[in-house]
C-alpha cells in the first residue's frame, strides 16, 4: 500500500475551521455533527460559505437534463435531495428548476438559516440560480424543505415522504463539496465523497443506493481531480475514484501507483461488479474555482 503524503495544501488551512475540528474525536459520529453545530449556532458558516449555488449544477439543469427521462408519469413532480446543503443555495436552485427538493443538513442552526435564504430567493430570487438567464422551468417552481438529520443514518427519511406515501426513492441527488474552505478541512468532515476518509467510500455508496429512486440519477460534481490519489486530505483526491466505486464495484480506494489497467488488481477492485453505470460525463464549461479547471459531472442510475 502506499505512502499516504501530506496533501500540500499549506498552512493557510490550519485555520479557525481546523482548529474547531481537532479537538473532535473522529470516531464520534455524535461529536462531529454536534461541531457543525457548534460553527452554525456561533455564526461561522462564513468559513466555508460561497454565497451561491453551483455553477456546474445550473449548467447540468439547464443544458443537460431531460427531465422526461426521470418522470414515472405525466404531471410528477420530482423530488431532489441535496445532503449537507447548509444554506441551501442549491436546494433552492433545484426548486427554481423544477423540483421538490429535500436539504439534508445535521445543524438545526443551518435548517434555519436555510429556511430563512429560502425565504427570500423563492420569491425574488437572484441571477446565479440561473446559467441562462432566460431559462424559464416548464413546470413552474418546485417547493423546499429543510430537514435535520444525519445522512448516514435513516431516522429522517420519513421527514421527506408526501400524505400516505412510501418511501420510494429520490429522482435526483446532487453529491458535491467544493467550497472556500473545504480543501483544507480535516478528515472527519463526514458526508461527501471527497471529505470523507477513503475507508467510508463504500458506506457513502451504499447510502446513496438506498436513497435514490430505481430510476433516478446521482449528479456528482468530482472535485478534486487535481490532487494526488495519495496526499493527505480531505478533500482526498478523487480521480478514478467515482469509477472504481460506483461502475467496477471496488472500495475506491486508488494509490497513485495503481495500474487500472492490471488484471490481478481489476479483480481486486471489483471487476465491473458495481451497481451504477454512468450515463452522463463532461467537463462543465463552469464550476468553482477550487476545481483549477479540472472538474468533472459524473451522472449515475442503478442498473
Ligand atoms: C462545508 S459545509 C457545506 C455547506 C453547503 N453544502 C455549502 O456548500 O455551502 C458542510 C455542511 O454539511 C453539514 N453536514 C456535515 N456532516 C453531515 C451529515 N453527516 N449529514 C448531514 N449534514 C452534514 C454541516 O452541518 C455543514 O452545513
Amino acid at each position: 500500500m502506499s505512502e499516504i503524503r501530506p496533501g500540500g495544501t499549506g498552512t493557510e488551512g490550519f485555520g479557525r475551521l481546523i482548529t474547531h475540528f481537532l479537538k473532535k474525536d473522529q470516531k464520534n459520529t455524535g461529536e462531529q455533527n454536534a461541531a457543525w453545530s457548534e460553527l452554525w449556532d456561533t455564526d461561522q458558516s462564513d468559513l466555508w460559505d460561497r454565497g451561491k449555488p453551483s455553477p456546474a449544477l445550473a449548467e447540468f439543469l439547464e443544458r443537460k437534463l431531460d427531465h422526461s427521462s426521470l418522470r414515472k408519469t405525466e404531471g410528477q413532480i420530482l423530488r431532489a435531495l441535496v445532503p449537507g446543503c447548509g444554506r441551501g443555495y442549491d436546494v433552492v436552485m433545484l426548486a427554481l428548476h423544477g423540483f421538490d427538493v429535500y436539504g439534508l443538513e445535521v445543524s438545526p442552526g443551518a435548517v434555519s438559516a436555510a429556511n430563512a435564504y429560502a425565504a427570500t430567493q423563492l420569491t425574488h430570487p437572484s441571477a446565479e440560480n440561473f446559467s441562462n438567464q432566460d431559462y424559464q422551468p416548464s413546470d413552474g417552481h418546485g417547493g423546499v424543505k429543510f430537514v435535520e438529520g444525519d445522512f448516514f443514518t435513516s431516522d429522517w427519511m420519513g421527514d421527506c415522504l408526501r400524505e400516505e406515501e412510501i418511501f420510494q426513492g429520490f429522482d435526483l441527488i446532487y453529491d458535491y463539496t467544493a467550497s472556500y474552505i473545504l480543501p483544507l478541512l480535516p478528515l472527519w468532515c463526514n458526508g461527501f465523497l471527497c471529505a470523507i476518509p477513503p475507508s467510508s467510500r463504500r458506506n457513502w455508496a451504499r447510502r446513496m443506493q438506498e436513497l435514490l429512486s430505481p430510476t433516478g440519477i446521482l449528479v456528482c460534481l468530482e472535485f478534486p481531480l487535481w490532487k494526488d490519489l495519495d496526499a493527505m486530505g480531505p478533500p482526498f483526491g478523487l480521480n478514478g475514484v467515482h469509477w472504481d466505486l460506483l461502475a467496477e464495484g471496488g472500495d475506491g480506494i486508488l494509490h497513485s501507483s495503481d495500474d487500472l489497467t492490471d488484471e490481478k488488481q481489476a479483480e481486486r477492485r471489483g471487476q465491473g461488479q458495481g451497481l451504477w453505470k454512468r450515463v452522463q460525463y463532461y467537463k462543465p464549461e463552469l464550476s468553482f474555482d477550487q476545481g483549477r479547471g479540472t472538474d468533472m459531472v459524473s451522472v449515475w442510475k442503478l442498473l
